[in-house]
């Protein structure tokens, strides 16, 4: 089965420059064929689009999805002037221990469809408000029945009464090994009062020889080992960015390691934002993520993220939706999305809007106005 989507104003592909009356090919769950509507090819069906944009959907490569409760009052409590700490992690860690299997199924399925709703195609979570054998693996087994792009992060925080290297010790043991067959990624929270270089090294290490991707919380709350730690190790991401020296800049631009930046979380911790400027002028791949957690982050729109990114961290509306989509993809190392081409998936967005440029341009603003997922309309 095809579909012509036809009548596209402006058609951004991340494989070359925007299109203008353009058109795309869907065949099943791929990209059939790109280009002028005047060279289109014949399908089983057509829509016109009426000049709208379509664009490749998002690919939110960090967020936090599996938890129960919320933190609204901690918000509050920030927004009257109290700093963000990550101390309210075992808050969350407390609740999703007692939710019942379902319970944390259902939050799951409610924010990946609330994401979706707003152009998100790809989405990755993570664990770590388990932060016990049991719970870290039930919450893969839980993350990894809604997206294939599931990341182990048991190093969130030492869980309350716990002697740290013996944390360190069982996660990357025992809970690594339970974890393991559910995910595709490790992540380390690389801070003070957190993890430490070297037990953050002993994890990673532990899970590539598992077979696991390497992605770290790096450099969020203050300056630190966090992102050389990630160049070193060859991680797919370096992930918050938010206090870099020069030499942190430096190892990124001559890595594969993107940056991927989270103003949501600057957003809800009223924190300075990170120079996005900075790392793209230096030759850096940066991604724009929600970050998705009831704590530091509680949005999971990446249509507010790209305002934020543009508004706040100097990004024009351009580079934002590029990170947005393929800047994303590079963070998760895929090729089969965030990009329209033959071959890719059918991963798309048509907004209610003649150009990308209106993302940023009308915040706040519903603009997503079909989402095909895998070729199916969503
Ligand atoms: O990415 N930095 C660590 N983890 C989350 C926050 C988690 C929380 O506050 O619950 C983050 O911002
Ligand atoms: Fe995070």
């Amino acid at each position: 089965m095809t579909l012509l989507i036809d009548d596209i104003g402006e058609l951004l592909t991340n494989d070359g420059p925007p299109l203008s009356n353009a058109a795309v090919l869907v065949d099943g769950e791929r990209i059939g064929w790109v280009g002028p509507s005047a060279k289109a090819p014949a399908a089983d069906r057509r829509v016109g689009v009426d000049g709208a944009a379509v664009l490749p959907g998002f690919v939110d490569s960090h967020a936090h999805l599996v938890f129960a409760g919320d933190r609204a009052a901690e918000f509050a409590a920030r927004m009257a002037g109290e700093p963000y700490t990550g101390g309210g992690i075992r808050t969350t860690v407390a609740a999703t221990r007692a939710a019942s299997d379902n319970d944390l199924r259902r939050n799951v399925t409610r924010l990946v469809t609330e994401a979706r709703r707003q152009g998100t195609t790809t989405i990755e979570t993570k664990s770590g408000y388990g932060l016990s054998v049991d719970d870290e693996a039930r919450s893969l087994r839980i993350a990894r029945e809604l997206t294939a792009e599931t990341t182990f992060l048991g190093a969130h925080v030492v869980p309350a009464g716990v002697d740290p290297d013996a944390y360190v010790d069982l996660v990357r043991g025992p809970m690594l090994a339970a974890c393991a067959a559910y995910a595709k990624w490790v992540d380390v929270f690389v801070e003070r009062g957190a993890f430490d270089a070297e037990q953050a090294r002993e994890i990673l290490i532990a899970g590539a020889k598992l077979g696991l991707g390497l992605r770290v919380h790096a450099n969020q709350l203050g300056p630190g080992p966090g992102v050389r730690l990630a160049v070193e190790l060859g991680a797919a991401s370096a992930d918050h960015c938010t206090h870099l020296s020069d030499s942190d800049v430096d190892a990124l631009a001559g890595s594969p390691t993107v940056a991927t930046l989270l103003p949501g979380a600057e957003f809800s911790t009223r924190s300075a934002y990170p120079d996005a400027r900075r790392l793209i002028d230096a030759g850096v791949t940066v991604a724009l993520a929600t970050d998705c957690n009831p704590g530091s982050s509680y949005t999971s729109s990446m249509p507010f993220c790209i305002a934020l990114a543009v508004r706040e961290m100097k990004m024009t509306p351009t580079e934002a939706v590029h990170a947005a989509t393929a800047g994303g993809a590079r963070a998760l190392r895929r090729d089969d999305v965030g990009v329209l081409r033959a071959g890719a998936r059918a991963d798309l967005i048509v907004l209610d809007a003649p150009s990308h440029l209106h993302l940023a341009y009308r915040p706040g603003v519903p603009l997503i106005r079909t989402v095909l997922h895998n070729g199916v309309l969503q």
